[in-house]
């Protein structure tokens, strides 16, 4: 039994390229309302329906330019349903932008019982029906995240194949239903382990996710990977060079992903924007990249633009052209070519 005819397969190839087409990326605007509390807590606005509408009309709003550097936007399911001050949906605007919308379908992380802290992400049951449904209402792709802590004795085998399994079962039903999946196994950066142990561990937790997707039959042409740099802990004293970074992150993918995917798009993860951004161009300068390397900011790509935003209808103007600008130096160091 074919997995996807070919015209879903032309379908989906389609829409992960124009993700990450040469000098774009994506826009992470997918925080769940708890979330936003951090967002809106920055600048002393109140966690409501309102105050999250108004923020994402500041980010989502941009005009056409948008899609000069953003080609896709993955929304939160408040959000899709949503209208900006004209009466317009949200997504009709981004749509008029042409910025391809997308919708964080994950329910979440829960605990794995018996684990150190370790996690996996719900969201599995009824995921058919509400793709079927977000395909309807203009989305075309979806994201995902698990999480996996490194500490002494993590991440376990338990964690590790039970996260990459339920990534490949999100990532079957997404295809299904014609929505490229975004698979995120994220590395979280806490913790004092220098940049040699969270690349050991980024192939360790790469070949499981390969290994399922292979077992699911996922079709790697469409869908994009989404991952942390590799980077030191936190907490490590010891810090990296971009170019360090760059060459480390690079090494690890080299040796795990097929290039059948299309795309690789990173997280910022508390990087600092400039500092997301130098390592994106980084890496982008060295051989041997067989996928598009991009972004998928959440923070690095909002943090300027909400500060100067500050909740004012009179700052919006500024706040955009502030993102951007940001946008823009993402999408020349998918190129390698962001001059800092
Ligand atoms: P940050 O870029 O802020 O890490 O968020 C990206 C994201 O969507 C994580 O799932």
């Amino acid at each position: 039994v074919p997995y996807l005819p070919k015209d879903r397969e032309d379908e989906l190839r389609r829409i992960a390229r124009a993700l990450i087409a040469p000098g774009k990326g994506i826009l992470a605007a997918d925080e769940s309302n708890a979330s936003m509390h951090k967002r809106l807590d920055m600048i002393k606005m109140e966690n409501n329906e309102e105050n999250r509408r108004k923020f994402r009309e500041m980010l989502l709003c941009c005009g056409k330019e948008m899609s000069e550097h953003i080609g896709g936007c993955i929304l939160f399911h408040e959000t899709l349903y949503q209208k900006a001050n004209d009466g317009v949906p949200f997504v009709k605007h981004l749509q008029q932008n042409g910025v391809v919308p997308g919708i964080k379908v994950d329910m979440g992380v829960v605990p794995l019982a018996g684990s150190d802290a370790e996690t996996t992400t719900q969201g599995l049951d009824n995921l058919a029906e509400r793709c079927a449904q977000y395909k309807k209402d203009g989305a075309h792709f979806t994201k995902w995240r698990c999480t996996l802590k490194i500490q002494q004795f993590t991440p376990t085998y338990q964690a590790m194949i039970e996260n990459a399994n339920v990534l490949a079962r999100y990532a079957s039903i997404s295809q299904q239903n014609r929505l490229v999946p975004i698979i995120e196994p994220e590395i979280l950066p806490d913790g004092n382990h220098d940049i040699e142990t969270t690349k050991e561990i980024a192939e360790k937790v790469l070949q499981f996710v390969m290994h399922s997707l292979a077992i699911h039959n996922v079709f790697l042409e469409g869908l994009l990977l989404k991952v942390a740099m590799v980077t030191p802990g936190f907490k490590c004293p010891k810090r990296n060079t971009a170019d360090e970074i760059a060459s480390f992150t690079l090494s690890a993918l080299q040796r795990r992903i097929p290039p059948a995917i299309p795309g690789i798009v990173f997280l910022s993860g508390g990087m600092a924007e400039d500092e997301a951004t130098a390592n994106l161009n980084a890496m982008n300068k060295l051989p041997n990249r067989p996928w598009a390397l991009s972004f998928s900011f959440a923070r690095a790509l909002q943090t300027s633009a909400t500060l100067i935003w500050h909740g004012k209808e009179e700052n919006q103007k500024a706040a955009r052209e502030e993102m951007l600008k940001i946008a823009k130096a993402n999408g020349l160091a998918t190129l390698g070519k962001f001059q800092g």
